[in-house]
């Protein structure tokens, strides 16, 4: 079974520009994250980590190398091929929640078939399914202003479920959650991970997130400096700590 990468960069640099000052943020990075995964990308703030991950999610253009997602080559894309790819393939999850207050939380939920012009029974019944799917199915009617934090964010981590996505992008997800709250939202990832077979890369600073990962990718100086199998691996599997999870799981997540 040798799969190809979800997500593969070669040679990406990026900088930014303000006014006549260049900065460099990432300076070649390759990198290929396998179907299934779930990675922790790590490093100090202003490291990168959330420009790296706009870069997988199709979110900014302005880069040189090359970055792939789902075997596309996203540099080669007209911008409506690319924000197609983007609803297909990746889910959004940010530390912010980024809901609608005036929407109902089924309504939050079923934001993306506004993009993919679905009719709205259909959507809404997907909707709620995805607010199932995360625990707060009973919710689907009540205002995000109703809700603790961390129910927010399972209506975000639903909204960025609907379109059945195989990618999960979330720029620390769990960064204004307390410490409880934030592991109940990383077992919930680990799980999505395990049973419905989404493959998870999550930036974070907290220790937690990178030891439920399989494989975690620490950004310093523009370049990943650790990251088991992270430079130029062709398909690479999950480490052992995957391979030692996922038999029972498989069974648990046959539904
Ligand atoms: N739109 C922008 N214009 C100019 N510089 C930017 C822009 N976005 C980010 N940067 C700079 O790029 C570098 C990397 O930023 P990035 O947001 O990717 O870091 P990060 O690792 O996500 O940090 P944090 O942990 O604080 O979220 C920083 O030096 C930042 O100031
Ligand atoms: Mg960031």
């Amino acid at each position: 079974m040798s799969e190809s990468p979800i997500v593969r960069f070669e040679g990406v640099t990026k900088s930014y520009r303000t006014g006549k000052v260049e900065t460099p943020v990432l300076r070649g990075v390759d990198l290929a994250i396998a179907p299934g995964e779930l990675c922790a990308i790590v490093g100090t703030s202003g490291s990168g980590k959330s420009t790296l991950l706009n870069l997988i999610g199709g979110l900014d253009r302005a880069y040189s190398g090359t970055v792939s997602v789902a075997g596309q080559d996203l540099g080669a894309l007209s911008d409506a091929e690319l924000s197609h790819l983007r609803n297909e393939k990746v889910g959004f999850v940010f530390q912010q929640f980024n809901l609608l207050e005036h929407l109902s939380c089924l309504e939050n939920v079923a934001m993306p078939a506004i993009f993919a012009r679905r009719t709205l029974p259909d959507s809404h019944e997907r909707a709620q399914r995805a607010l199932d799917r995360v625990g707060i199915g009973e919710r689907s009617r009540d205002l995000p202003q109703n809700l603790s934090g961390g129910q927010k964010q399972r209506v975000a981590i639903a909204r960025a479920l609907f379109n059945r996505p195989p990618l999960l992008l979330c720029d620390e997800p769990t960064g204004n959650l307390d410490s409880k709250t934030g592991q109940q939202i990383i077992e919930l990832f680990a799980e999505l991970n395990r049973q419905d077979g989404i493959t998870l890369i999550i930036v974070t600073h907290e220790s937690r997130v990178s030891s439920a990962a399989h494989r975690v990718i620490r950004l310093e100086d523009g370049r990943i400096v650790d990251g088991r199998g992270a430079v130029g691996v062709e398909g690479a599997p999950p480490d052992e700590a995957a391979a030692e999870v996922s038999p029972t799981t498989a069974a648990e997540g046959s539904t």
